[in-house]
């Protein structure tokens, strides 16, 4: 279905508190979480692995939605399984066998997405939108949350093009906010990502402001 869905990215919640704050933007209204993991060698910077995934996904009721920033993937794939990823997005540029990695994360058991970083054109997906449930779009350079938003609506409308018919969802990811939000669904995107427009604000003592971060976006 087409209904937009917010994810918020837990990458700008208080990182001691994880269990509270997945459950407040849950309540307050997100459809998924974006959990954002790094390797300070595909990006520049570390956050976390499967163990701590696996300890997210007891407070997940919606669907988790695995970012991997890391190359390379294929070593991981189980782990991540186990550790109860829904959604298991590898970048494009993170290897030369993407479209091994995607049949290996669907065979797994997940559902498999595609990330692709801002210089990455929309064509280095051609040939894998038969394997993906996803399209991730950059709107940053990955690594970091709070950065501003770069246009790819050219990107998206072009992906969109190119789906068709297909059941594969257009994420949104990076510097996505009440102004941007608008001009990417507007291109075709149907999931959006949001780490500090969504937590800004606010805290698990004061999760309402969550919720109007959401339905603002
Ligand atoms: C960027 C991450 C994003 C990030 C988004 O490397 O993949 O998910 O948390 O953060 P904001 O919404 O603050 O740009
Ligand atoms: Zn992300």
């Amino acid at each position: 279905d087409r209904k937009i869905k917010i994810a918020p990215s837990i990458l700008a919640a208080d990182f001691a508190d994880f269990g509270r704050e997945i459950r407040a933007v849950e309540d307050q209204g997100a459809d998924w979480v974006h959990v954002d993991v790094m390797d300070g060698h595909f990006v520049p910077n570390l956050t976390f692995g499967p163990p701590a995934v696996a300890a997210f996904r007891k407070h997940v009721n919606t669907v988790m939605d695995v970012h991997l920033m890391i190359a390379p993937v294929d070593p991981f794939i189980d782990a991540f399984a186990k550790a109860g990823a829904d959604i298991l997005t590898a970048h494009v540029e993170s290897g030369p066998h993407i479209h091994r990695t995607l049949q290996a994360i669907r065979d797994a058991g997940m559902r498999p997405g595609v990330a692709l970083n801002p210089g990455t054109p929309a064509d280095a997906v051609e040939h894998l939108l038969d394997l993906t449930d996803l399209v991730c779009v950059m709107t940053v350079n990955p690594g970091f949350g709070g950065q501003k938003f770069l246009d790819m609506t050219g990107k998206i409308r072009r992906l969109r093009e190119m789906i068709g018919d297909r059941p594969v969802h257009i994420e949104v990811d990076g510097g996505i906010d009440v102004v941007t939000a608008p001009l990417v669904v507007a291109a075709g995107a149907d999931v959006l990502v949001a780490g500090s427009a969504v937590f800004n604000g606010g805290s698990v003592s004061n999760s309402a402001r969550y919720g109007e971060n959401i339905r603002a976006i």
